[in-house]
């Protein structure tokens, strides 16, 4: 394939400029196994660094607060530690040419008490996903959350506004907000695991009110056009989520509104599984909402190098973040470039300590010197 391939077009767009349409998704590598939970240059600097051709990176779930943990060894954005430790990671980058966003992540209800002293995590309802939450004892049953109170919601969104003011600090070029793949915000969405009766549940509006909430904070601390918003629709049997008759027509109204914004981009996942069996899923993400949304389209979950050229092609998303290939292939770019084979990644180092299966995969293809 050649170089004019679709995927590797610049991006040129007042408020993103990006060298290519690769990005690398956001993937939790559990590889902040201090007492801090702070990222070092070391380990993620260099990893971030090795895979700086990406257009954009986005970065590993990074928890908000201390309530917003829920796996171990997940690096925070909520400490002066914290701070020091990105600052480490988003210069390695910015060295090496790169752009990287860091996202912004509360567990909510797929947390456990072994990470807040045996109290409870926080969710929209008390119910239980019935899921796994991974902790320092390995996985452990989730438990049914406590309900959060309005207060408890407020504070939330000033802990999301004050982990964007650090990002800032940090050197990130935006943020991400994770209100994906059934945590806190994904929670809020769907009415399986929102049963409140107050502003922020009963109907569609007040079931999506928090995440706009959450934007409005933020942009009091950076400017909009760096903000990202991260959404999963057809997410039903996995991280606790079930879809119901609401679902679609909830994640239709927070795209449509979203228009109201000034966003860097809308970043959606194609199905994590099989859904063509559940009468409420949407099946193509990308084609149902790139008519609704008029800003940056971000489309995921399992695209190759030619599928990721293919939904370009057709005009259904203008950037392709990849996940997995990216683990195990650093200069995934330069491999699309030269039309080099990629390297499997390998699962049983996704979330194990240290360099092994993190800094380890090799360059196949010819690159600059600065990412060698
Ligand atoms: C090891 C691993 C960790 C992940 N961690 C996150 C995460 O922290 N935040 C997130 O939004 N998605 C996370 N995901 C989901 C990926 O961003 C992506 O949606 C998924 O891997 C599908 O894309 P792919 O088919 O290109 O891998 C993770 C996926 C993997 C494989």
């Amino acid at each position: 394939m050649s170089n004019k391939q679709a995927l590797l077009q610049t991006y040129n767009k007042e408020n993103l400029n990006l060298k290519n349409r690769v990005v690398m998704a956001p993937m939790t590598r559990s590889r902040a196994n201090n007492s801090e939970n702070k990222p070092t240059g070391e380990l993620q600097g260099e990893y971030y660094k090795q895979r700086a051709s990406a257009g954009l990176i986005i970065t590993e779930g990074s928890q908000i607060s201390k309530q917003a943990v829920g796996y171990i060894n997940t690096p925070g954005i909520h400490s002066e530690e914290q701070v020091e430790g990105w600052k480490e990671v988003t210069q390695k980058v910015h060295e090496a040419d790169g752009k990287i966003f860091i996202q912004l992540w509360h567990v909510g209800r797929m947390s456990h008490p072994d990470f807040h002293n045996g109290e409870l995590p926080l969710a929209p309802s008390a119910i239980n996903p019935n899921a796994k939450s991974f902790t320092s004892e390995g996985l452990k049953d989730t438990v049914t959350p406590k309900e959060m109170s309005l207060k408890e919601i407020k504070n939330t969104i000033q802990d999301f506004k004050k982990a964007a003011a650090n990002a800032m600090e940090a050197g990130f070029d935006g943020v991400e907000i994770h209100s994906s793949n059934g945590y806190l915000l994904h929670q809020f969405f769907n009415e399986t695991s929102n049963h409140r009766t107050d502003e922020y549940g009963g109907s569609i509006e007040k079931r999506a009110k928090i995440l706009f909430e959450v934007i409005d904070a933020i942009k009091e601390v950076m400017p909009e056009n760096k903000i990202g918003i991260r959404l999963n629709p057809s997410l039903n049997g996995i991280f606790g989520m079930t879809m119901d008759e609401e679902t679609i027509p909830t994640f239709d109204y927070i795209v449509k509104k979203l228009n109201d914004y000034d966003l860097a981009y809308l970043h959606l996942s194609e199905p994590f599984n099989d859904v063509s069996d559940i009468p409420y899923a949407e099946t193509e993400i990308a084609k149902r909402y790139r008519p609704v949304y008029n800003g940056t389209l971000m489309i995921n979950t399992n695209f190759n190098q030619e599928s990721g050229n293919a939904v370009l092609e057709e005009g259904n998303a203008d950037l392709v973040a990849f996940g997995k290939p990216y683990v195990s292939n650093p200069d995934l770019v330069e491999r699309f470039e030269q039309d080099i084979d990629l390297t499997e990644w390998d699962q049983d180092t996704f979330y194990t300590p240290g360099k092994e299966g993190y800094l380890d995969y090799p360059v196949k293809s010819e690159r600059e010197a600065s990412l060698q």
